[in-house]
């Protein structure tokens, strides 16, 4: 039987408090993820991390590659084998992609050599990750990939801890920025498939070569971690059916629109025909679905199941900061728990205060004022809001009710809290104002 390994990090003292041991990682790939990992931990000092991260050693092909951050203090290894089972690292951290050759490798390394691992790498994690973490598993140390999934979105730790009370009947979203993008765009600006792919890649969304995307193979990679999840199913990527967006005309997009449908690039898993079946498909979808509201790069995941209902995970599903932050939360997780603050931080970091909000902060109000209906009594409002410097965007007056009063509403361009504060002040002093007015903050976009 396997045993469950002390935690990776020890408890140390330090100025009269217990704290983690720093926790050595050796990282492997320093391409956008990397990069955007290495920018992060340099300034952990603004995170909520259990404890301190120390990078130990480095690996990626090129040691001389020009990079956005500096790793001339890391320990260089050519082989990223053998960082993976190097004696100064606690845990290995692969981002270098590809489902076979080195990342494969390199994990396993890391898992026989007793090292917990945190990974990006959705290909790996789709082919063969159900043998990964079994091996992980009898070593006795973590597998964690939340990153491989949706990027920024925590929808891997939500399926796995948070939501493992919910029988799951359907996980689905839209998986894949780059194929959201372009059935958005295409219908929004009325061009050609081939004219927004290469605005998408001159954006940076998409790849110089968007195969993996287009072709619904980066989705299906991940709706099949997440049916494996939620299904507790043994992860088969062979049984994934998959069609991409590339047949997807503008004309097709128009046409459905016409009829009141979205069309976008699905990724499913449900639990049917005695087992789970996984697929990713363009589907049409009714204005009113809350995937179809869901535009652009971002990626969003549902989960249905009794007795939750459905819960809905929206945000940015790649890029070098939004995955970086899914990664450190992986590697926050590999701290010892059991010293974990409930609030995230250790005691000792706790660094700010509650404090009020300043009066001087800007937003625009809407304000609803019951005026009562004789002549010259809107005008009152209007001195009354400039004499505070508070000028009008848009007004509205409804008709008056029976008692004579009539509803007046007001939406301001934005102005300082103490501004707004002064005018409501000055309209009390009215003699045509009926009753306090309301004042709505209106959240900016
Ligand atoms: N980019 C995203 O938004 C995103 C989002 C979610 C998940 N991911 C996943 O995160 C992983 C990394 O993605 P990325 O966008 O950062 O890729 P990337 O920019 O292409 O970087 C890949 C890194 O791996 C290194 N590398 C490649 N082959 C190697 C080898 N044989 N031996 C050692 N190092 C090797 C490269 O070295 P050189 O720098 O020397 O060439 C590079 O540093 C992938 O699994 C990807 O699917 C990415």
């Amino acid at each position: 039987m396997p045993v469950r390994k002390a935690p990776v990090a020890s408890i140390i003292e330090q100025g009269g408090h217990c704290v983690l041991a720093p926790l050595k990682l050796g990282i492997a790939g320093l391409g956008h993820v990397g990069c955007g990992l290495i920018e992060l931990i340099e300034r952990q000092a603004r995170l909520r991390l259990p404890g301190e991260v120390q990078v130990t050693g480095v690996s990626a092909r090129s040691r001389s590659r020009n990079r956005p951050v500096e790793i001339g203090n890391y320990e260089w290894f050519d082989d990223a084998g053998e960082l993976a089972a190097s004696e100064n690292i606690d845990a290995f951290i692969e981002l270098m992609g590809g489902s076979d050759g080195p990342a494969k490798i390199a994990v396993e390394a890391a898992l026989e050599a007793g090292k917990p691992v945190v990974t990006a790498n959705k290909a790996l994690i789709a082919e063969h990750g159900q043998a990964l973490a079994d091996l992980a598993e009898r070593k006795g140390v973590d597998l964690l990939f939340e990153a491989a999934v949706a990027g920024g979105v925590p929808v891997v730790r939500a399926l796995r801890d948070s939501l493992c009370g919910v029988e799951v009947s359907r996980v689905s979203g839209i998986l894949n920025g780059t194929c959201n993008f372009l059935t958005t765009e295409m219908l929004a600006s009325g061009r050609s498939y081939d004219e927004v792919l290469a605005q998408a890649q001159s954006l940076g969304y998409a790849e110089a070569d968007p195969t993996l995307d287009v072709s619904g193979m980066d989705a299906a990679h991940k709706v099949a971690i997440l049916s494996a999840m939620a299904f507790s199913a043994d992860l088969d990527f062979s049984k994934v059916e998959l069609e991409g967006v590339d047949g997807v005309t503008l004309l097709d997009l128009r046409l459905a629109d016409r009829l009141g449908y979205r069309i976008k690039l699905i990724a499913e898993g449900v639990a049917a025909n005695g087992g789970v079946v996984c697929r990713v498909a363009p589907m049409a979808l009714e204005f009113g679905h809350p995937l179809a509201q869901v535009n652009g790069s971002l990626n969003t995941v549902r989960i249905e199941g009794e007795p939750l209902g459905a819960v809905t995970l929206t945000g940015p599903g790649a890029g070098p900061g939004p995955t970086a932050s899914a990664v450190m939360g992986d590697i926050a997780k590999l701290f010892n728990p059991g010293v974990r603050s409930a609030f995230g931080g250790a005691k000792h970091h706790l660094s700010r205060k509650f404090v009020g909000a300043r009066k001087s902060e800007q937003a625009a109000f809407f304000l609803h004022v019951r005026l009562s209906d004789r002549s010259g009594a809107l005008a009152g409002v209007s001195e009354a809001l400039a004499e505070a410097n508070v000028s009008i965007d848009k007004l509205l007056q409804d008709s008056a009710d029976a008692e004579n009063v009539s509803p007046v509403a007001i939406v301001t361009h934005p102005c300082a809290r103490s501004g707004i504060d002064d005018a409501v002040a000055r309209l009390s002093q009215l003699d045509a104002v009926v009753d306090a007015t309301r004042v709505i903050r209106i959240e900016a976009n």
